[in-house]
């Protein structure tokens, strides 16, 4: 059986997780149309088995707009509940902090993760068109096609509205 738990990233985490983002991404640097963030340096949750981190999440606060934003969600155990236990510390954080709104961007081959956000209560609201060429300027590594072979060029963005119970 699978025994993993969560827990916020601390500074003692930041190398562990910024080998795990090299590991599974090729770097740490994540670039959209509106931004470019270095996941390792940012707020969010892991999850770790007894060995390593086998999940991740990060966001950004927009205090301004009262927005969190996933900047990224990765887990290496799939369905297994990682992803899904990730989000839920996450929206609750967001919520104690009074937050009132989750946002995240996601490209259009991700078919997998549009309905994993769905399902969990995100809307799409905006399809950005061949948003993600722009981002290749800036970071080339970004590949043309996804898992599934659809062409990545678009960015979808998500949201969901978040109230206390
Ligand atoms: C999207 C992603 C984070 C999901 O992570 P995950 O760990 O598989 O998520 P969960 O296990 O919580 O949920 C996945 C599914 O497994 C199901 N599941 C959870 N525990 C389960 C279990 N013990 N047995 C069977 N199914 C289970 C969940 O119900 C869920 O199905 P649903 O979406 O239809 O409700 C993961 O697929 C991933 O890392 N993808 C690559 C990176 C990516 O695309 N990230 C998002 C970019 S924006």
């Amino acid at each position: 059986m699978i025994t993993f738990h969560m827990e916020r990233i601390t500074e003692e985490h930041r190398k562990e997780i910024e080998d795990f983002f090299k590991a599974y991404w090729g770097d740490d640097r994540m670039v959209y149309s509106h931004g470019e963030y270095i996941c390792s340096e940012l707020e969010g949750f892991i999850a770790h088995d007894r060995e390593s981190i086998v999940g991740a999440v990060t966001y950004y606060d927009h205090n301004r707009t009262g927005t969190r934003e996933i900047i990224s969600l990765d887990s290496l155990i799939e369905r297994k509940g990682v992803g899904g236990q990730l989000m839920e510390l996450v929206e609750n954080d967001a919520l104690s902090n009074d937050f009132q709104e989750l946002c995240l961007v996601t490209t259009n081959d991700n078919v997998h993760a549009l309905s994993f956000y769905q399902k969990r209560g995100y809307r799409l609201v905006e399809i950005k068109h061949n948003a993600v060429d722009q981002c290749r300027k800036k970071k080339p590594a970004i590949p043309l096609t996804g898992t599934n072979g659809i062409e990545i060029r678009d960015e979808w963005l998500m949201k969901k509205t978040i109230v206390k119970k």
